[in-house]
């Protein structure tokens, strides 16, 4: 595997992991929605484990589903960088639930989440496509998700600096 090709498997593993603690701090510090949160968390803990043994697993075949990755390392460590100052934002300052929402569907519209997303709801096309989608099972839809919580919960959708 190439150099580059590696760093984006890393960044984007990186990045699911970074995520999945981002929404388990949501979880603790919003107790009213912990179950939301935690949910969430866990399945973006699973989208990092699903890359890793995809890689680990079909890489050697060439036959990973690379566009399930972000298409620019860059743009996927910069994401990477946004979801980690949001980690240490919410933990250091109080930051209001409202602001939590928002910044969690500014990361899932994100290079890397988005995707991810983006393949797990396509159609498929192949064999390999169609195995990781079932594996990925119902781990998905995560901006739509967050956003039908916000309406049920009446909390506006807003861009919120980082
Ligand atoms: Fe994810």
């Amino acid at each position: 595997m190439n150099e580059q090709l590696e760093s984006l498997f890393n960044e984007s593993i990186n990045l699911e992991l970074s995520v999945a603690e981002l929404y388990s701090l949501f979880g603790e510090l919003f107790s009213e929605d912990v179950q939301f949160w935690n949910r969430l968390s866990f399945e973006e803990r699973n989208h990092a484990c699903l890359i890793q043994s995809g890689r680990d697993s079909f890489w050697p075949v060439s036959r990973f589903p690379v566009e399930m990755l972000g298409t620019s390392l860059d743009e996927v460590v910069k994401a990477n960088e946004a979801v980690q100052a949001a980690f240490t934002r919410f933990r250091d300052e109080s930051l209001s639930r409202e602001d939590a929402f928002n910044v969690a569907y500014q990361v899932e519209s994100s290079a890397g989440e988005v995707h991810y997303q983006m393949f797990m709801e396509k159609k498929v096309e192949t064999k390999i496509e169609e195995v990781f989608q079932r594996l990925n099972n119902d781990d998905k839809c995560h901006a739509d998700r967050i956003l039908r919580y916000m309406e049920e919960c009446g909390i506006e959708l807003r861009q919120v600096a980082i």
